[in-house]
């Protein structure tokens, strides 16, 4: 393998970003932006859904972010970015034409060829809908591979929810169950009110051949996966990516260590069963 070779994105350089250029930037709601970026020499990113790359801002740091959009997408790739510091607020001052630096693409991602055949039973609360859209394009894109597809997204309040966009069209699907709720409606709102777990009774799964993959906050996924647990879906096929603050990606740092694992390595995508002998006390 050529120094050339080993650079590619999908070889994940540990010391060299990939120059990407940002081609399309909106702000999705007041907190959230969605970045589309193609690669240098229009590389393909090559990612496994839920996997996720680290963004640099020269001059200024690093931050790691999910990649949303679906591998089936060769061209580009997308983001969605929460402004919360200092990478993220410079990312959300750039606009279509500016280039950044991008490592990976990082972590385990979900094992697509183990859920073949299955039902799937995707449950999202907040940002979790990022790194949850390249999952469920993937899955809706190679839509004959897999069983029944049902999606449950949940927000804090109407102006939180993200890629509107694409909830109306899984709304409008007819392969897909698509269910949605808000914490906090306003006047206009018609829909479902309450945490994500009230959309539940809206759905009936056969454990015997469901997956279920619940990605959003540490104080809901756990109730999540209580639920899923109810529905009688084993705690091997109950899947969860983890958010820990992490600084390299490549299990050099330790930041992102849970007892002998690193996260970013042998996560971010965990089975309940796994995350149960973390003892990381969800
Ligand atoms: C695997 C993974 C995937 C992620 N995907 C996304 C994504 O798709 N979109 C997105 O917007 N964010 C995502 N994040 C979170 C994102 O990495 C942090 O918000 C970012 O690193 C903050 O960097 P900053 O320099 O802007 O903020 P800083 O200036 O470093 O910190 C600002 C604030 O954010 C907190 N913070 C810093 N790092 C993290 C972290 N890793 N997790 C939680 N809080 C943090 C700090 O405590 C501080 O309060 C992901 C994190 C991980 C580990
Ligand atoms: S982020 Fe450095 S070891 Fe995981």
């Amino acid at each position: 393998m050529t120094v050339k070779e080993k650079n590619t994105p999908q070889a994940g350089s540990i010391f060299q970003p990939t120059i990407g250029k940002i081609v399309a930037a909106k702000m999705l709601t007041a907190k959230e932006k969605y970045f589309r970026v193609v690669l240098e020499g229009g590389k393909p990113l090559g990612q496994k859904p839920g996997q996720f790359v680290e963004i640099s801002v020269f001059g200024a740091g690093e931050a790691p972010i999910s990649i949303c959009s679906s591998p089936t997408q060769e061209d580009s790739f997308e983001m969605c970015v929460r402004n919360v510091g200092s990478v993220t607020n410079l990312m959300h001052q750039m606009e279509a034409g500016a280039t950044l630096g991008m490592r990976g693409p990082y972590g385990n991602g979900f094992d697509m060829e183990a859920m073949k055949g299955h039902d799937v039973l995707f449950v999202a609360g907040g940002l979790g809908l990022a790194p949850a859209r390249g999952v469920i394009k993937y899955v809706l894109d190679k839509r004959r591979d897999y069983g029944d597809v049902t999606i449950l997204y949940g927000a804090r309040n109407p102006s939180e929810l993200l890629f509107k966009e694409d909830l109306s069209e899984w709304e409008a699907r007819p392969d897909c169950a698509f269910h949605i709720t808000v914490d906090r409606p306003d006047d206009a709102w018609k829909g479902n009110k309450g945490v994500i777990t009230t959309l539940f009774r809206h759905v009936k799964v056969d454990p015997s051949k469901t997956y279920a993959v619940i990605i959003g906050p540490p104080v809901m996924y756990k109730y999540a996966i209580l639920e899923a647990l109810s529905m009688g879906i084993p705690e091997s096929r109950i899947l969860c990516s983890l958010e820990r603050r992490m600084k390299c990606g490549v299990g050099k740092c330790g930041h992102c260590q849970i007892g002998n694992v690193y996260v970013c390595k042998e996560g971010p995508v965990f089975s309940y069963a796994q995350i149960k002998r973390l003892r990381e006390g969800i």
